[in-house]
Protein backbone atom coordinates (compact mmCIF):
# COMPACT_ATOMS: atom_id res chain seq x y z
CA UNK A 1 0.00 0.00 0.00
CA UNK A 2 1.22 2.94 -0.97
CA UNK A 3 0.74 7.06 -0.56
CA UNK A 4 2.55 8.88 -4.08
CA UNK A 5 6.57 7.22 -3.34
CA UNK A 6 5.83 6.28 0.32
CA UNK A 7 5.05 2.92 1.20
CA UNK A 8 2.72 2.35 4.20
CA UNK A 9 2.81 -0.50 4.81
CA UNK A 10 2.75 -3.87 3.16
CA UNK A 11 2.27 -8.28 2.60
CA UNK A 12 3.43 -10.95 0.97
CA UNK A 13 0.72 -13.97 0.06
CA UNK A 14 1.54 -17.36 -1.38
CA UNK A 15 0.79 -21.13 -1.52
CA UNK A 16 1.60 -23.31 1.83
CA UNK A 17 0.21 -26.38 3.04
CA UNK A 18 -0.17 -27.32 7.05
CA UNK A 19 0.72 -31.09 8.46
CA UNK A 20 -2.88 -32.55 8.69
CA UNK A 21 -1.31 -34.26 12.28
CA UNK A 22 -0.80 -30.10 13.28
CA UNK A 23 -4.35 -29.24 13.45
CA UNK A 24 -7.10 -30.32 16.14
CA UNK A 25 -8.83 -33.44 15.67
CA UNK A 26 -11.93 -31.57 16.21
CA UNK A 27 -11.35 -28.71 13.73
CA UNK A 28 -10.22 -31.35 11.52
CA UNK A 29 -13.44 -32.82 11.63
CA UNK A 30 -15.92 -29.56 11.44
CA UNK A 31 -14.33 -28.45 8.33
CA UNK A 32 -14.48 -32.05 7.14
CA UNK A 33 -10.74 -31.39 5.86
CA UNK A 34 -9.50 -34.21 3.20
CA UNK A 35 -7.23 -37.05 4.96
CA UNK A 36 -4.34 -36.14 2.70
CA UNK A 37 -1.37 -35.61 5.26
CA UNK A 38 -0.35 -31.83 3.97
CA UNK A 39 -3.96 -29.78 3.94
CA UNK A 40 -3.45 -26.98 1.66
CA UNK A 41 -3.31 -23.32 2.97
CA UNK A 42 -2.60 -19.48 2.17
CA UNK A 43 0.45 -17.84 4.16
CA UNK A 44 0.53 -14.16 4.58
CA UNK A 45 3.46 -13.27 5.45
CA UNK A 46 4.95 -10.10 6.51
CA UNK A 47 2.22 -7.78 7.45
CA UNK A 48 3.93 -4.69 8.49
CA UNK A 49 3.11 -1.04 8.50
CA UNK A 50 5.41 1.94 8.76
CA UNK A 51 5.78 3.30 12.37
CA UNK A 52 4.99 6.83 10.83
CA UNK A 53 1.75 5.27 9.95
CA UNK A 54 0.92 3.00 12.20
CA UNK A 55 -2.08 3.51 14.35
CA UNK A 56 -4.20 4.26 11.30
CA UNK A 57 -6.22 1.38 10.69
CA UNK A 58 -3.66 0.81 7.79
CA UNK A 59 -2.98 -2.45 9.29
CA UNK A 60 -6.49 -3.22 9.47
CA UNK A 61 -7.17 -2.34 5.65
CA UNK A 62 -4.17 -4.41 4.86
CA UNK A 63 -5.39 -7.62 6.28
CA UNK A 64 -8.94 -7.19 5.55
CA UNK A 65 -7.57 -6.82 2.12
CA UNK A 66 -5.41 -9.98 2.74
CA UNK A 67 -8.41 -12.44 3.80
CA UNK A 68 -10.47 -11.10 1.01
CA UNK A 69 -8.18 -11.86 -1.78
CA UNK A 70 -7.27 -15.46 -0.34
CA UNK A 71 -10.81 -15.85 0.03
CA UNK A 72 -11.93 -15.43 -3.44
CA UNK A 73 -8.45 -17.03 -5.07
CA UNK A 74 -9.51 -20.36 -2.68
CA UNK A 75 -12.42 -20.91 -5.06
CA UNK A 76 -9.40 -21.60 -7.51
CA UNK A 77 -6.63 -22.82 -6.20
CA UNK A 78 -7.90 -25.06 -2.59
CA UNK A 79 -6.64 -23.35 0.91
CA UNK A 80 -8.61 -24.09 4.00
CA UNK A 81 -7.28 -21.31 5.60
CA UNK A 82 -4.98 -18.14 6.05
CA UNK A 83 -2.27 -18.59 8.34
CA UNK A 84 0.80 -16.47 10.00
CA UNK A 85 3.24 -16.82 12.27
CA UNK A 86 2.75 -14.06 14.27
CA UNK A 87 4.98 -12.06 16.08
CA UNK A 88 4.19 -12.64 20.27
CA UNK A 89 3.60 -8.62 20.28
CA UNK A 90 0.99 -9.17 16.86
CA UNK A 91 -0.80 -12.10 18.38
CA UNK A 92 -3.60 -9.94 20.08
CA UNK A 93 -3.74 -7.91 16.58
CA UNK A 94 -4.84 -10.91 14.96
CA UNK A 95 -6.81 -12.54 17.64
CA UNK A 96 -9.20 -9.58 17.73
CA UNK A 97 -10.27 -10.79 13.93
CA UNK A 98 -10.77 -14.17 14.32
CA UNK A 99 -7.37 -15.82 14.18
CA UNK A 100 -7.14 -19.14 16.43
CA UNK A 101 -3.80 -20.16 17.77
CA UNK A 102 -1.73 -23.28 16.06
CA UNK A 103 -0.17 -24.78 19.53
CA UNK A 104 2.71 -25.24 20.06
CA UNK A 105 4.16 -21.35 18.26
CA UNK A 106 2.99 -18.84 17.17
CA UNK A 107 1.63 -20.27 14.44
CA UNK A 108 -2.32 -18.47 13.99
CA UNK A 109 -4.79 -19.05 11.18
CA UNK A 110 -8.51 -18.17 10.35
CA UNK A 111 -10.72 -21.21 8.68
CA UNK A 112 -11.97 -19.73 4.90
CA UNK A 113 -15.10 -21.22 6.76
CA UNK A 114 -14.87 -18.38 9.02
CA UNK A 115 -14.35 -15.52 6.21
CA UNK A 116 -17.95 -17.37 4.57
CA UNK A 117 -19.36 -16.51 7.15
CA UNK A 118 -17.81 -13.18 7.69
CA UNK A 119 -18.47 -12.32 3.69
CA UNK A 120 -21.89 -13.32 3.55
CA UNK A 121 -21.54 -15.16 0.44
CA UNK A 122 -19.07 -18.42 -1.29
CA UNK A 123 -16.40 -16.70 -2.86
CA UNK A 124 -17.21 -16.23 -6.91
C1 LIG B 1 0.63 -5.03 13.86
C2 LIG B 1 0.50 -3.86 12.84
C3 LIG B 1 0.50 -4.45 11.43
C4 LIG B 1 -0.83 -3.15 13.13
O1 LIG B 1 -0.99 -2.11 12.16
P1 LIG B 1 -1.64 -0.69 12.55
O2 LIG B 1 -1.93 0.03 11.29
O3 LIG B 1 -0.77 -0.02 13.54
O4 LIG B 1 -2.99 -1.14 13.31
P2 LIG B 1 -4.45 -0.55 13.09
O5 LIG B 1 -4.43 0.92 13.26
O6 LIG B 1 -5.02 -1.06 11.83
O7 LIG B 1 -5.18 -1.20 14.36
C5 LIG B 1 -6.47 -1.78 14.26
C6 LIG B 1 -6.87 -2.23 15.66
O8 LIG B 1 -5.91 -3.20 16.13
C7 LIG B 1 -5.30 -2.76 17.35
N1 LIG B 1 -3.90 -3.15 17.32
C8 LIG B 1 -2.93 -2.68 16.51
N2 LIG B 1 -1.75 -3.30 16.76
C9 LIG B 1 -2.01 -4.17 17.77
C10 LIG B 1 -1.20 -5.11 18.48
N3 LIG B 1 0.10 -5.27 18.21
N4 LIG B 1 -1.80 -5.86 19.46
C11 LIG B 1 -3.12 -5.72 19.73
N5 LIG B 1 -3.94 -4.84 19.09
C12 LIG B 1 -3.37 -4.09 18.12
C13 LIG B 1 -5.48 -1.26 17.35
O9 LIG B 1 -5.45 -0.75 18.68
C14 LIG B 1 -6.85 -1.10 16.70
O10 LIG B 1 -7.82 -1.39 17.68
P3 LIG B 1 -9.24 -0.62 17.84
O11 LIG B 1 -10.16 -1.23 16.80
O12 LIG B 1 -9.68 -0.95 19.23
O13 LIG B 1 -8.97 0.83 17.58
C15 LIG B 1 1.64 -2.83 13.02
O14 LIG B 1 1.64 -2.38 14.35
C16 LIG B 1 3.02 -3.32 12.65
O15 LIG B 1 3.44 -3.22 11.50
N6 LIG B 1 3.75 -3.85 13.64
C17 LIG B 1 5.14 -4.31 13.41
C18 LIG B 1 5.19 -5.54 12.53
C19 LIG B 1 4.30 -6.63 13.03
O16 LIG B 1 4.22 -6.94 14.22
N7 LIG B 1 3.59 -7.26 12.08
C20 LIG B 1 2.77 -8.41 12.33
C21 LIG B 1 3.47 -9.52 11.68
S1 LIG B 1 3.46 -10.93 12.59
Amino acid sequence: MADGPAVLGYYTLSAHSIERSALPEDLVKKLKLPKYPLIPATLMGRLAVDLKYQGQRIGEILLMDGLERSYVHSSQVASFAVVVDAKESAVEFYRRYGFLRLPPGLRMFIPMETMKKLMGSPPL
